[in-house]
């Protein structure tokens, strides 16, 4: 069991160190999980949210964004396109919301995709903060991963980086992230790497916070400004290139702490550096997640600048494993 000090060590590695990292969680990842990269093809269903988080592009209050939400032709087109590519699962994504319809909604789609596909897409949702019963509609649905990142396991940070209000709370993150794993749900979470006011021993926290959390699946990735959001117009503490190398030095630290989770290439260190998922990888990740939504739309859920737009290159490089749902062994391990 690595303890703080180390996970620290890990993350203050110099350049030349981090190499030796990278090449050890490599290592760790293909002998515990394996050397392949499994695919979700991401269908991002609206970017109409009911939040206000302060770094976010698609936070209610800003007025630039033109609303979308996607119709069930366009999941489903989008869904069986995933599927004919031999990807073995889909993540549905979308802002918050909490009508009856929405929920509705999406636990169609949910049934929908899995009978399209004759049950052999996996369906990842992250749909914010539900209630169990909600938690337990989709699951019931057919969908059998949630992610639902915390930002920031530090709640002086986490309250930094949200409005000051009841909507946007840290208790009730930590009670969505319990009471999706009541619902059955293979966990995931994540946090952003870099923001204002953030320390390395905050990050270091973080990694504490997901093994004592016990996930099964991480997605975390460097901050990145967003226009018209107010975080971008506080001063920064990094710059995007140590956001990009903390990214890296995050994943690798992660793998070697948890070693049979799934850990993404998440799509903002590409924002930063077009080699940015290649260089996940190198580091420890073993999920991408491409982008299947209809590219008319694809402009319009810019979470922060610079996000890429098309279906990324990263998976021509790496060995895929395709038609795979690719479930994190350390779910199976701790069903049994
Ligand atoms: N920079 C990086 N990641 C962001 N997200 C939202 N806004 C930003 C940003 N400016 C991430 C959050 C959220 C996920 C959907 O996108 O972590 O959970
Ligand atoms: Fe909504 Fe998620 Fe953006 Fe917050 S981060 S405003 S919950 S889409």
């Amino acid at each position: 069991m690595y303890a703080r000090d180390k996970i620290l060590a890990m993350l203050n590695s110099d350049p030349h160190e981090q190499e030796a990292l990278f090449a050890k969680a490599q290592s760790v990842r293909n002998s515990v999980v394996g050397d392949g990269v499994y695919l979700r093809g991401l269908i991002e269903y609206s970017n109409v949210c009911r939040k206000n988080c302060l770094y976010c592009g698609i936070r209610q209050g800003n007025e630039s964004v033109e609303r979308y939400t996607l119709t069930r032709e366009q999941v489903l087109e989008a869904s069986q396109f995933a599927y004919e590519n031999r990807y073995g699962s889909v993540v549905l994504q979308g802002g918050e919301l909490t009508s009856h319809q929405h929920i509705a909604t999406i636990e169609s789609l949910v049934a929908e995709i899995k009978s399209m596909s004759n049950n052999e897409l996996g369906i990842t949702l992250s749909f914010g903060e539900q209630t169990l019963d909600t938690y337990q509609r989709w699951f019931a649905a057919g969908a059998h991963r949630y992610l639902l990142r915390v930002e920031s396991s530090n709640k002086a940070l986490f309250r930094s980086i949200h409005p000051n209000d009841k909507l946007h709370s840290y208790d009730d993150r930590l009670e969505a992230l319990h009471n999706l794993r009541r619902a059955g749900f293979q966990l995931g979470t994540g946090v952003m790497i870099g923001l204002p006011g953030q320390t390395v021993e905050n990050l270091a926290d973080d990694l504490l916070f997901l093994r004592e959390l016990d996930i099964d699946m991480c997605g975390m990735g460097p901050y990145v400004e967003c226009a018209n959001t107010p975080l971008a117009n506080v001063k920064q503490s990094h710059d995007l290139r140590w956001r990009l190398e903390m990214s890296l030095k995050m994943i690798a630290t992660l793998r070697i702490i948890m070693p049979d989770i799934n850990i993404a290439a998440t799509t903002a260190l590409q924002a930063i550096d077009p080699q940015g998922r290649l260089r996940a990888i190198g580091a420890g990740a073993n999920i991408v997640m491409p982008n299947v939504s209809p590219s008319e739309f694809r402009g319009s859920y810019a979470l922060y600048n610079n996000k890429p737009l098309s279906i990324d290159s990263t998976i021509n490089e790496c060995s895929v494993r395709y038609a795979e749902w690719g479930d994190s062994p350390h779910f199976r391990k701790d069903s049994k």
